[in-house]
């Protein structure tokens, strides 16, 4: 299979949220297709981030894709919930959930495209009997939580075991990875076989997102 186009999704973690929407029209402007909305319960990650008032708040400001990080714990809670806040891909963590079949099969029933994550340290084979459902897999390439860390390169062998399963299995899902992206690594992790690459510090963490998406995607040239 040919390589599917890069796609950069910008994690709003990184923003000044006192300038919120501002910034996403920047990046919507700039043609940047992605939004990356990281949501923390301070449970299953060490960390509390923003939940479902922001989402549907912005959701009014912009038409970019919301593809909505779910770090928390037994996510089928809360499921119909982000659905209804204007989320266009709702992605849970295979460590985090007691059912991962219920629950990608009830994001779908919502109608919204469904995303399955893992930890750094959690094998591929944790997602590979869920491909055929899946419209992405995310591989973080640090451990959740926080902004701002070092990619973890040791991922990249699980991100091109997961673009050969795709190959293999004639499946058409994206591969997201997240943390530490910018423009010094964008290249290695696409040609690894990640087509979607979240962004915080290197773009909303910049004063001008718009050149700092610019950046990676030349980079990718
Ligand atoms: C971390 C989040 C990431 C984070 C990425 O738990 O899932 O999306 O915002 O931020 P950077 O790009 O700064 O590593
Ligand atoms: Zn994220």
């Amino acid at each position: 299979m040919e390589k599917l186009p890069p796609l950069l999704a910008p994690s709003l973690l990184a923003c000044d949220f006192a300038r919120i929407g501002e910034k996403i029209k920047i990046l919507e402007s700039a043609g940047v297709p992605w939004l990356h909305l990281d949501v923390m319960d301070g449970a299953f990650v060490p960390n509390i981030s923003f939940g479902q008032p922001l989402i549907k708040s912005i959701r009014k400001a912009t038409d970019m894709f919301f593809d909505v990080h779910l770090m928390i714990n037994e996510p089928g809670r809360y499921l119909a919930d982000f659905a209804g806040c204007g989320a266009d891909l709702i992605c849970i963590h295979a460590e985090a959930s007691g059912d991962i079949a219920a629950d990608l099969a009830a994001i779908k029933a919502l109608g919204v495209k469904c995303g399955l994550a893992i930890k750094p340290k959690t094998p591929a084979e944790a997602v590979l009997p869920h491909l055929k459902v899946l419209d992405l897999v995310l591989v973080m390439s640090v451990e959740p939580g926080f902004g701002g860390q070092k990619f973890m390169p040791e991922v990249l062998p699980k991100i091109s075991a997961l673009r050969d399963a795709r190959e293999r299995e004639g499946l058409a899902f994206h591969i997201e990875v997240d943390g530490g992206i910018g423009p010094e690594n964008a290249a290695l992790v696409y040609a690894a076989g990640a087509d979607v690459l979240v962004a915080g510090s290197s773009v909303l963490g910049k004063d001008d997102p718009a050149a700092a998406a610019k950046a990676i995607y030349d980079s990718l040239k």
